[in-house]
């Protein structure tokens, strides 16, 4: 495969993670952010932005994603990718950072627009360096 075409898997994250994006509950910042996960099972699963009245309650896309795939059994991830309506791609927020790596930093991560095929992709290793792991915190 060519450098810059996308395989099956990360054209059927980058779908999936559209669709969720359009069910996020965003009525005081508008920001729709959708997100995918494949974990070590091949499934996928999705969530998008929560916001709530009190606004500190909000929960991210990817913590949703998150959150959902654990409640499924998955104890590993393979992939994310996360879908923004912004010109460039936008990066997880430090605590999404944090989540993500609870089973690991070795995979990748995706961040995409609402058009297109481009997907930019970062290892988790490098979004959260020097990480606070469960390992980190045994003396
Ligand atoms: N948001 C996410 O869903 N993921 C991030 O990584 C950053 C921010 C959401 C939270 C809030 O609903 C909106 O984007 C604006 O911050």
């Amino acid at each position: 495969m060519q450098a810059n075409q996308v395989s099956p898997i990360d054209k059927q994250l980058l779908i999936a993670a559209r669709l969720a994006r359009q069910n996020a509950w965003c009525p005081y910042s508008h920001f729709q952010v959708g997100c995918a996960l494949l974990d070590e099972i091949g499934r996928i699963h999705v969530g998008a932005n929560v916001e709530n009245a009190s606004y500190g309650l909000t929960v991210c896309a990817e913590r949703a994603a998150f959150f959902s795939a654990v409640g499924q059994g998955t104890r590993k991830i393979k992939r994310v990718v996360v879908v923004t309506g912004t010109q460039f791609p936008t990066p997880p927020c430090g605590a999404c950072r944090q989540v993500l790596a609870e089973f690991g930093l070795d995979f990748q991560v995706g961040l995409a627009g609402i058009t297109g095929d481009g997907i930019e992709w970062h290892n988790m290793a490098d979004l959260l360096p020097r990480a606070f792991t469960f390992n980190a915190s045994q003396e």
